[in-house]
């Protein structure tokens, strides 16, 4: 599949909790990893939409869990980041529990993209996430974006130190939001999930 046409993509809501959740029969999409990796960026490229989502160059931007309905019959839910040491204390804390009870307990839920920056080694968070999400069999889509940082040549090492590091035997799908690569190929893992 793909990219679908987008008519209209509208954020809904921010959740902290699950009784903040919307309530809604759509399947939903979740963007996961570090802070600052991209998820927000890359959500605004797979819309079409330039501003949509607020980025930052400051890690800790999002720090809700955000909800965007898309055509009125999907979501895509824009995750706040991991592993950013500098965020308040309270919003550390709190970042555990609200997104694995989100991953966790969410029925919609039927993939999550998990992205990786290519210029740096996976994490212990984005190790565990991954290990997680295997555990309990998530469909996930494995996201190696800021693309445009690194050369053709280096992809091959982004490749086999994904596959050692996070134990992850597919290829990530390098992306790029300067760009706009690997836009198609992130929408055609999707679709099965999606409309399966
Ligand atoms: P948090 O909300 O803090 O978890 O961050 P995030 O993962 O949502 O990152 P965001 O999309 O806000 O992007 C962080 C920074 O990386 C911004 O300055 C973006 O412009 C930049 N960025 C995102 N994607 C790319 C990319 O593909 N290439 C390059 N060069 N920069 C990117
Ligand atoms: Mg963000």
């Amino acid at each position: 599949m793909s990219m679908p046409l987008i008519k209209t993509a509208r954020f809904i809501t921010s959740a902290v909790e699950p009784a903040q959740y919307p309530q809604h029969h759509v399947p939903e999409i979740a963007f996961a990893g570090r802070s600052n990796v991209g998820k927000s960026s890359l959500i605004n490229v797979l819309l079409g939409r330039k501003k949509l989502v607020r980025t930052s160059s400051r890690p800790g931007q999002t720090q809700t869990i955000n909800f965007f309905m898309i055509n009125e019959e999907l979501c895509f839910v824009d995750l706040p980041g991991y592993g950013y040491a500098q965020a308040p204390k309270r919003v550390r804390i709190k970042w555990g529990p609200m997104v694995n009870q989100y991953l966790s307990q969410r029925k919609n839920l039927k993939g999550v993209v998990l992205l990786l920056d290519v210029r740096r080694k996976p994490s212990e968070g984005d190790t565990t996430l991954l290990t997680w999400l295997k555990d309990c069999s998530k469909n996930t889509v494995i996201v190696a974006t800021k693309a445009d940082k690194i050369s053709r040549n280096q992809r091959a090492s982004v490749v086999k130190q994904v596959a050692s590091e996070i134990a992850f035997d597919g290829k990530p799908i390098f992306f790029s939001a300067h760009t706009g690569e690997g836009r198609e190929e992130i929408w055609t893992a999707l679709g099965p999930l999606i409309w399966p």
